[in-house]
């Protein structure tokens, strides 16, 4: 990843020493965040990192301190407490957590027993993503390096603190990203949605409170208790504390991770980092935060990149991958990508997402062989609004939002496809570099569900 004149909380140091290796994280203070956490109360680290408002970096955005304190304290529950850390990272467009364990395992080991010991819990579990085997066994060395050092496991640090981690592998599917597919996965049940309430802070992993939590949320804890949350909290802009990893790809000179403060724009990130749009051609538009979120057209570039500022442009932050679309997509063929990107994902549970993500495929596919008529461009944004909402989890807001916005700003395409009978972009559309992931990941999938 290419230096940026910006401060970096999460991969901080990465460009000068090898962190995989516990001797050069302790170099640029590895681990001085825990011991630190270990001689505060509980409720004082808890503190910190309520000021800080980490807003969770998976999707959501929720707060994080704040969804700790929501977890009972161990005097308030015969049970243990787990945390799960949400490595799954199968959103398209998004590679930020892969980089984060790829380059900074320690600085997500030391999060995890930071956090750990804020809401008293002995057992965390991290989830990784099945396809990341190269970053499951780079975080496995980091782990039995930390083990073998005496800061996981028993009597933590010298101190009298036990608490085990476990490296869990995922078998390649969307939905257990999702936080309680996540957990009956991890319980060794089908990956599907459980309904909520009860919320996992009550009743998670084994029925018992647990917290789930994204990587990058994580591995931003040891700089919150290095420096407090006062601290952290004057980076960003309002309601945005801190920085983000943005993954940038598509159709730009420059793809890759940046970790950049909150309320940075996206003609900063697309044009002054990215360095614009290869081979002379225009942008025309800008999926902001993974294939899930709305799409913005091209003349929203200066949209700043902090969850306010998205929402207002009509879109989300989401998981902060920002996918940029030149001029030579025909937006009915990406819309075919992402649709049937959450077809082959939808787990089946319920009714809205398995059907609906179906006919969102069948439609679209119809409008790009230039079948289709203007009913069937109206059913295409009934169904969309047939699925917002309705379905078990956000999977098929997931499907539906970006369905629905393509349309909402591109309905220009779609027309034409209908009155001229044809793809207008033909041979020509290029998709090139634009969720990739999408058939990557479609096919590696496959290929577990062949091996299993
Ligand atoms: C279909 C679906 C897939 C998801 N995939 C991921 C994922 O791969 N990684 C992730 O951290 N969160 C993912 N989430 C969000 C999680 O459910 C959860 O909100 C998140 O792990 C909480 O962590 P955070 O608060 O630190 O963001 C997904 C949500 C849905 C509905």
């Amino acid at each position: 990843m290419p230096s940026t004149e910006f401060e970096q909380i999460v991969l901080a140091g990465a460009d000068d020493h090898d962190l995989t290796k516990l001797s050069e994280y302790e170099k640029v203070g590895g681990y001085q965040s825990l011991r630190k956490a270990l001689g505060m109360e509980r409720q004082a680290v808890l503190d910190e990192l309520i000021t800080a408002s980490v807003r969770g970096r998976g999707g959501a955005g929720f707060p994080s301190g704040r969804k700790a304190s929501f977890v009972p304290k161990p005097e308030q529950t015969t049970k243990p407490i787990y945390l799960t850390i949400n490595a799954d990272e199968s959103e398209p467009g998004t590679f930020k957590d892969r980089e984060i364990m790829a380059r900074v395992p320690h600085r997500l080991i030391e999060g995890a027993l930071i956090t750990a010991y804020t809401i008293g819990s002995n057992a965390v579990f991290i989830y990784i993503r099945g396809e990341y085997l190269t970053e499951y066994e780079i975080v496995k060395a980091a782990l039995d390096e930390a083990r073998d050092r005496g800061l996981v496991g028993a009597n933590i640090a010298g101190s009298s603190w036990n608490c085990t981690i476990v490296l869990h592998r995922g078998a390649g599917a969307y939905i257990c990203g999702e936080e309680t597919a996540l957990l009956e996965s991890l319980e060794g049940k089908r990956g599907q949605p459980r309904s909520k309430p009860p919320f996992p802070a009550i009743a998670g992993l084994y029925a018992a409170p647990t917290l789930i939590n994204n990587v990058e949320t994580i591995a931003t804890v040891p700089a919150v208790i290095a420096r407090g949350g006062a601290w952290y909290a004057t980076l960003g802009v309002e309601n945005a504390n801190g920085t983000r990893v943005f993954s940038l790809s598509g159709n730009v000179v420059n793809g890759g991770n940046y970790e950049l403060p909150l309320g940075t724009s996206l003609r900063e990130v697309i044009y002054d980092i990215g360095g614009g749009i290869p081979n002379g051609r225009t942008l025309k538009a800008i999926i902001p935060g993974g294939s899930s979120t709305p799409i913005l057209r091209a003349d929203q570039i200066d949209t700043a990149l902090d969850y306010d500022s998205v929402a207002a442009g009509g879109s989300m932050l989401g998981s902060g991958g920002i996918i940029a679309i030149d001029d030579r997509a025909c937006m009915v063929q990406v819309a075919l990508r992402v649709a049937s990107f959450y077809q082959h994902e939808s787990c089946g549970k319920c009714t809205p997402c398995r059907e609906g993500t179906r006919w969102l495929v069948s439609l679209i596919t119809k409008i790009e062989a230039g079948q289709g008529s203007n009913a069937d461009l109206d059913l295409l944004v009934d169904v969309c609004g047939r699925i917002m909402g309705r379905s078990l989890c956000p999977l098929g807001d997931a499907a539906a939002m970006p369905i629905s916005s393509y349309v909402e700003r591109f309905r220009e395409e779609f027309q034409a496809h209908i009155d001229q009978g044809c793809c207008p972009y033909g041979d020509q559309s290029s998709l090139d570099g634009i969720l990739g992931p999408v058939q990557q990941a479609a096919r590696m999938h496959r290929q577990l569900a062949v091996i299993a």
